[in-house]
């Protein structure tokens, strides 16, 4: 594992004692984790907006970004619009940003890909990131700002801890809660992780499938929501994007999948961002051909394989 792209660096690794050590108090009536947005500035219009739809209705939206907000922002105009809009809001880092601020001679990425990843997915997102790299070398205030943001982030929200992480308890960059884990199976893990942390739910993004799974330790319902992607398709023919909300009262637009847990709704909602509008931006930055184009352009257009009753867990319930 010590290939570019699949290793994970030393300094992605934290103590899982201390993800839940300082908390910070939302007064918000609503929150949205939003990860992996990839750049997609449409969907960032989508998500500013159906925060104001919920404003607009009485509710407080707090925007948490839990990083990848960067991807195919590959130019100055993008990268600097992404960047200056996401860092108004409660923002934590990703592999892409940690990656963008501490360029790490030989982790590419910084994905630290699995084994069951091609080998060319891996090498063309070394390649997105080189690029991105390279437009992100003019924005040196940028680039400060991010090396600045810290790596999760523990929110104390309707009386519960909210463990925002990116990748899991152990990596910024780590697959433990991705949707391949929990079907694999992954409850011994995830117990630990929560006793461990004391969180009463960890909201992830990263691996670019959706979770929502519930289930009891030590005697206390707990909760995870893995967004998948807020900026590309998640499920099988649809291209929208996926956040998390979190709320005391349920959302107000059907969610792809919900449930409440301890007096909150955990839902993953539907981002149903101006597709042709982004795959025009999307086509000019990256032709026929470019790494982009050939590792996301179907997905951006055809959504995964996943059904809207695969991302919940246990399943079949
Ligand atoms: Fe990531």
């Amino acid at each position: 594992m010590g290939e570019e792209g699949r290793s994970c660096p030393l300094a992605y690794r934290y103590s899982q004692a201390d993800l839940c050590w300082q908390v910070s108090e939302s007064s918000a009536d609503v929150l949205y984790v939003i990860g992996g947005l990839y750049g997609n500035v449409l969907a960032l219009d989508e998500n500013e907006r159906m925060a104001r739809e919920e404003e607009r209705q009485g509710r407080r939206v707090q925007l948490v970004f839990n990083g990848d907000f960067n991807w195919f922002n590959a130019s100055d105009e993008l990268f600097g619009a992404i960047n200056e809009r996401v860092l108004e809001h409660t923002v934590s880092l990703g592999n892409v940003e940690y990656e963008l601020a501490h360029p790490s001679p030989g982790t590419g990425c910084g994905c630290a890909y699995p084994e069951f990843v091609d080998q060319g997915v891996v090498e063309r997102s070394n390649r997105i990131i080189e690029r991105l790299q390279n437009v992100a070398s003019s924005h040196p205030d940028i680039r400060q700002r991010l090396g600045d943001l810290p790596r999760y982030r523990c929110l104390m929200f309707g009386g519960l801890k909210i463990l925002v992480l990116h990748g899991d308890p152990e990596s910024l960059a780590g697959w433990g809660l991705a949707h391949e884990a929990f079907a694999e199976g992954n409850e011994a893990g995830l117990a630990e992780w929560f006793k461990s942390t004391g969180a009463d739910a960890m909201v992830c993004t990263h691996t670019c499938l959706p979770v929502l799974w519930s289930g009891l330790v030590a005697k206390q319902a707990r909760v995870v929501v893995n967004n998948g992607s807020a900026g590309m398709g998640n499920l099988q023919n649809d291209p929208r994007g996926l956040i998390t909300r979190i709320g005391a009262s349920g959302p107000s637009v059907e969610p792809v999948a919900t449930l409440e847990r301890r007096g909150l709704h955990f839902s993953l909602m539907p981002v149903a961002f101006d597709h042709q509008a982004w795959m025009d931006r999307f086509d000019a930055l990256w032709p026929t051909g470019s790494d982009a184009e050939v590792s996301y352009r179907n997905r951006l257009f055809n959504g995964t394989s996943l059904a809207a009753g695969d991302v919940v867990f246990p399943s079949g319930f």
